[in-house]
């Protein structure tokens, strides 16, 4: 009979727990990414369907778009886009005329025959979730305006080295369409790279409903902003979508419709906000949680233009 002895386990337990704490657990989340996000944010990442993060997306077209030197015409670019700053921290811009009506009529017009179901990721399968995401996207092809706005979204971030610029997916969103709460990030660039910024462009805007909500930020002060965010007078319609929608959360307590969380971006052609996702350590912002809200009638397209921010190794220890 050799059970070990109860005060052996006792002792072994008592040097056990502080060594996991204050030793395996940090070396853990170095290595294998934060645990710190709860597992249902993990859970929708919008990821774009690799299952790792190998060195080696760099090269993957599929994953990436190469700076390739292709000469670059830009038709029917706009003669300028307006900025509103909303938030220093993490920083959050409003950009008004991004895209002008051509740009994104055409960037809908080649996504139309490409649509697949959208998925979502749980950290290690895909799979079509519509009471999470119910959604259509189309890879695009780098055809002139695809090419033209990679272009200005890496001039926009000031030519940033590391900084690349993910092949891009139109999103149709139909009556009924979302996407549940979120984040764009991972918390993986301590194992190679992760999503440092998001454009979310509206390309199709002929709906009711399907606001961009941000339930951690706070409405800014300016009467101004009732053009772009929806506002207490824009009705309570809009106000009863987010009871709806989060119904597993704490939103929706007792069927009482409550009023929406944070903000929500009104869908308007052309615009985009665009946000960063990891502060300057490299850690996810978790105020860049966001939804899209049920769109009520119509049609919504959407376009996300990524930037997958990699260093090389050796400046990341630096
Ligand atoms: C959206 O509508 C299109 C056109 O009717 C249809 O082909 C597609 O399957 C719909 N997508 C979803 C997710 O309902």
């Amino acid at each position: 009979m050799s059970l070990p002895n109860f005060s052996i386990v006792v002792t072994w337990a008592l040097y056990f727990i502080p060594v996991y704490i204050f030793i395996l657990s940090p070396l853990l989340q170095t290595f294998f990414g934060s645990s710190t996000t709860n597992s249902e944010n993990v859970n929708i990442f919008d990821w774009t369907g690799e299952d790792t993060i190998p060195a080696s997306n760099l090269r993957d077209d599929s994953f990436i778009s190469p700076e390739d030197g292709v000469p670059i015409t830009c038709p029917g670019e706009p003669a300028g886009y307006k900025v509103h700053l909303l938030s220093r921290a993490p920083l959050i811009l409003y950009l008004e005329n991004f895209l002008s009506d051509e740009e994104a009529d055409h960037l809908v017009d080649i996504s139309v025959d490409k649509y697949k179901p959208s998925i979502v990721y749980d950290g290690k399968t895909e799979q079509v979730d519509p009471s999470k995401r119910l959604s259509d996207r189309a890879l695009l092809d780098r055809d002139d305006t695809v090419r033209c706005l990679e272009d200005r979204a890496r001039a926009f971030q000031g030519w940033r080295p590391h900084l690349y610029i993910e092949r891009m997916w139109a999103q149709r969103y139909n009556a009924s369409g979302h996407y549940r709460h979120h984040y764009d990030w991972a918390g993986t660039l301590a194992r190679g790279g992760d999503r440092l910024s998001t454009f979310m462009v509206y390309l199709g805007a002929d709906c009711e409903g399907g606001g961009t909500n941000f339930p951690r930020l706070a409405m800014p002060p300016g009467k101004e902003w009732c053009r772009f965010l929806e506002c207490e007078e824009d009705g309570a319609e809009a106000q009863i979508q987010a009871g709806d929608l989060d119904s597993d959360s704490d939103q929706n307590l007792g069927g009482i419709p409550k009023q929406k969380p944070g903000i929500t971006f009104k869908p308007i052609k052309g615009n985009a906000i665009f946000w960063e996702n990891l502060r300057s350590d490299g850690t996810g912002y978790p105020e860049t949680w966001h939804a899209a809200y049920p769109v009520t009638s119509g049609t919504k397209v959407g376009l996300n233009i990524w930037s997958w921010y990699q260093p090389p190794m050796r400046a990341r220890r630096g």
